[in-house]
């Protein structure tokens, strides 16, 4: 296992085109690290750079305290995990696991092979199906026998590329949880490539989004969704989107689509001179009026909304609420959407109420607010105003404490269902342990 160092990364390919246009990124040892992005942003091209399928046009990577620009994909040492098409359908899953071990050959005698799938095999829960052929294999336990085979030959890091986006979604959520239980258990640095931004917010220790080659943001999920420092990791981040509404200053009122809202020091500061600003507000964060009590209700902002549809979803309700946008931010919003490979919905405010709410199609409603919960937005360069650094960082740092807590329950478990037989698994690093067991 190892670090990964990028700094300061470039690929061109022949036609010019920064695909990925100076990242930096470290990645310790033992951490699980999503990059995200919509798709064209250069994930793809970061990744394979990494790993070595592509050449790095400036910058340098290290993977723990080697450069390894220059290194052959091999002698890195790192583990690419696919979806499907990697596994030999002829070969049992046994044999699939133990592949990379005959392709090195003389190196294993067949006692410690059968000793590194066994361990492969334990990890994944696949000791059952180790003599059956991957054909007969659901699509999870196929994505396993991939990773085992990724697990026996002892890599400095896994590295995924969108490995659940030809499952169904009930499939994916199980696998999501699967390769995070397993990275856990296996405490082997990792990085995962997706468009998904439910899978980033999932599964990552940390999550880097990209845009069109560059970092926006490397945070926690928590981090990056309460504290995004652009318009772009804010729309990106959550679903359904955050609202993005043109907020016009007059006074000590700012004026939104469908309510005034008194500007309080926080917004002040924020706002500075602006005139013209764009508001960010979560459709989680606006409630029904008329199912709030009145101490809640008071310390809020009420508004009137004509509701065009509901989508009733059992835990909570949809309501959607078209508006008209400010000419002068309708520009900005509508690259903006195209970056997010959106729709073009930004016209219409999406809320999400709980399932008490009975608003309705057509429904004139009354819903709420806090305006603490408002993030203000330069209307020319994206930046988010009322960006905390510290609060940024305190996030990102209790979400490390847990992480580590959660880390060493798994290992502790692990060791309690290997022990018994295998006195050499307590304690230690557990990928390179079973290399002695033999
Ligand atoms: N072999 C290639 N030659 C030229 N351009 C490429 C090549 N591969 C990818 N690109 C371009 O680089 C950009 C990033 O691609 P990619 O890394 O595949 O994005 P992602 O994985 O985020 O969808 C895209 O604009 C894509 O068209
Ligand atoms: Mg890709």
């Amino acid at each position: 296992m190892a670090s990964i160092t990028l700094t300061d990364l470039v690929k061109k390919y022949g036609d010019g085109y920064p695909a990925v246009n100076g990242v930096s990124l470290d990645i310790k040892d033992g951490e699980f690290v999503i990059l995200v992005g919509p798709s064209g942003c250069g994930k793809s091209t970061l990744l394979r750079m990494i790993v070595g399928l592509e050449d790095i046009t400036s910058g340098e990577l290290k993977i723990g305290d080697r450069v390894v620009n220059d290194k052959a994909p091999r002698d890195r040492h790192l583990a690419m995990v696919f979806q499907n098409y990697a596994l030999y359908p002829h070969l049992t899953v046994f044999e699939n696991i133990a592949f990379p071990l005959r392709l090195q050959k003389g190196q294993f005698t067949e006692a410690q092979i059968t000793d590194q799938v066994e361990f492969a095999a334990d990890t994944l829960e696949l000791r059952e199906h180790l003599d059956r052929k991957p054909a007969n294999l659901s699509g999870g336990q196929r994505q396993r026998v991939a990773m085992g085979r990724a697990i026996v030959r002892d890599a400095q890091a896994f590295l995924f590329d969108e490995p659940l986006s030809n499952l169904d979604a009930k499939l994916r959520g199980q696998m999501r949880t699967e390769i995070a239980r397993m990275q856990r258990r296996l405490g082997t640095t990792t990085v995962y490539v997706t468009h998904d931004q439910t899978e980033a917010m999932t599964l990552g220790d940390r999550v880097a989004v990209l845009r069109k080659g560059e970092l926006q943001q490397v945070a926690s999920p928590r981090a990056l969704y309460e504290q995004p420092k652009n318009l772009f990791v804010a729309g990106f981040i959550g679903s359904p989107p955050m609202n993005f509404l043109p907020g016009q200053v007059s006074g000590d009122t700012l004026t939104l689509p469908f309510a005034e809202v008194p500007i309080d020091d926080r917004l002040r500061s924020a706002i500075g001179d602006r005139e013209l600003v764009i508001i960010g507000l979560r459709p989680e964060h606006v409630e029904d009026a008329k199912v709030l009590d009145d101490a809640k209700r008071g310390a809020g902002v009420v508004f009137g909304a004509e509701v065009d549809v509901v989508e009733w979803l059992g835990a909570e309700l949809y309501a959607y609420i078209p508006f008209e946008t400010h000419q002068d931010v309708a520009g900005k919003l509508e690259e903006l959407d195209r970056d997010l490979d959106g729709e073009g919905m930004r016209t219409q405010m999406v809320v999400a109420l709980g399932s008490e709410s009975r608003v309705r199609d057509g429904s004139d409603a009354e819903l709420w607010f806090d305006p603490a919960r408002l993030l203000v937005f330069d209307p020319e360069s994206g930046e988010n105003l009322t960006y905390d650094d510290s609060e940024a960082s305190r996030i990102d740092s209790e979400t490390e404490e847990d992480r580590r807590a959660a880390l060493e329950r798994a290992q502790r478990e692990a060791e309690k269902k290997q022990g018994g037989d295998r006195t050499e698994t307590a304690g230690g690093q557990p990928t390179g342990r079973h290399r002695e067991a033999s």
